[in-house]
């Protein structure tokens, strides 16, 4: 397994980033273990994996590079969008690829992933190092992403919310903001159950619920969808659910188990596009023509 053994050279804090880079190693290690003949299926979830493991860690990762007030923290940021773009990319290849050609679409993708986050750790996330004393101080308290809680809760992934595409235009990217708040709360619950991040982000979601179903709704009016109304009631009951979650949290006295309202909120947010929002696909050339009256919002 050349190129992915932890090194002292890869070291940035001695704490939670080397914890989690060194999580990362392993996931990465998975893939390459894989030999011949590995099935599709097989390499797509190591894959989904990594896409997992690594999004709860750029996420933390800025959080505190945001606390320490990290200079380079937007070339972070940006350097962490192309890391998950490229992993979203190889699972495509790896979903589509001609069986024949699976295995040499394995070994092309192998050596790609060896360096994916080697060399961001060598090249970017060493510019921290200086900061050692200040990372320690801000990063008490944090799950290690090799934690029960993180393997068990997953977010939403690409290949999920590929299978969600309805328009590819505003109401996808409207979806794709609203799974990624709802990514943001299943990583914060599993990084500790503090009840109220978790309601800021609740509070997001409805904000933003809220714009995205008056712009569905508007562009159902205006090509005459004849599910409008029975649409209409289905946004107002989630609505008031996340108006229920949000003050559930508040009182703060039902003792939640792990897990239970992220699985609520994705189920929230998938059977509602799938079963509902899927039936605009055949009137979403018609929906086009009223775009250029609807932007969506940006947080
Ligand atoms: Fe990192
Ligand atoms: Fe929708
Ligand atoms: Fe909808």
């Amino acid at each position: 397994m050349a190129g992915l053994a932890w090194s002292e050279k890869l070291s940035i804090d001695g704490g939670v980033i080397d914890s989690d880079h060194k999580h990362l190693l392993i996931v990465t290690g998975n893939f390459l273990q894989c030999g011949q003949g590995a099935r599709r299926e097989q390499l797509c979830a190591f894959i989904d994996d990594l896409e997992h493991f690594a999004t709860a860690h750029f996420r933390r990762e800025e959080a505190i590079q945001r606390a320490i007030e990290y200079k380079w923290a937007q070339n972070q940021n940006a350097e962490h969008i192309e890391l998950l773009a490229t992993l979203a990319q190889i699972r495509d290849r790896l979903h589509q690829v001609a069986a024949a050609a699976l295995d040499d679409c394995r070994r092309e993708i192998g050596a790609l992933i060896r360096h994916w986050l080697i060399d961001h750790i060598l090249n970017s996330d060493s510019g921290m190092k200086p900061y050692r004393d200040l990372i320690i101080l801000h990063s008490g308290g944090i799950v290690p992403l090799s934690s029960e809680k993180h393997r068990s809760n997953r977010i939403i992934g690409s290949a999920k919310s590929k299978g969600l595409t309805i328009d590819h235009g505003v109401i996808d990217e409207d979806h794709r903001a609203l799974i990624s708040l709802i990514n943001d709360f299943i990583l914060e619950e599993n990084d500790g159950y503090n009840p109220v991040k978790l309601r800021a982000t609740i509070a997001a979601l409805h904000a933003y619920a809220n714009i995205h179903f008056k712009r569905e709704e508007e562009l159902q009016r205006a090509v005459g969808f004849p599910f409008h109304e029975a649409h209409r009631r289905a946004h107002r009951d989630l609505l008031s659910d996340l108006d229920r979650i949000g003050d559930d949290l508040l009182s703060r006295h039902s003792a939640h188990q792990h897990g239970t309202l992220s699985n609520f909120l994705r189920e929230w947010l998938v059977e509602h596009v799938q079963d509902a929002d899927m039936r605009m696909r055949p009137y979403v050339d018609e929906m086009k023509k009223m775009r250029s009256t609807s932007h969506p919002h940006r947080f």
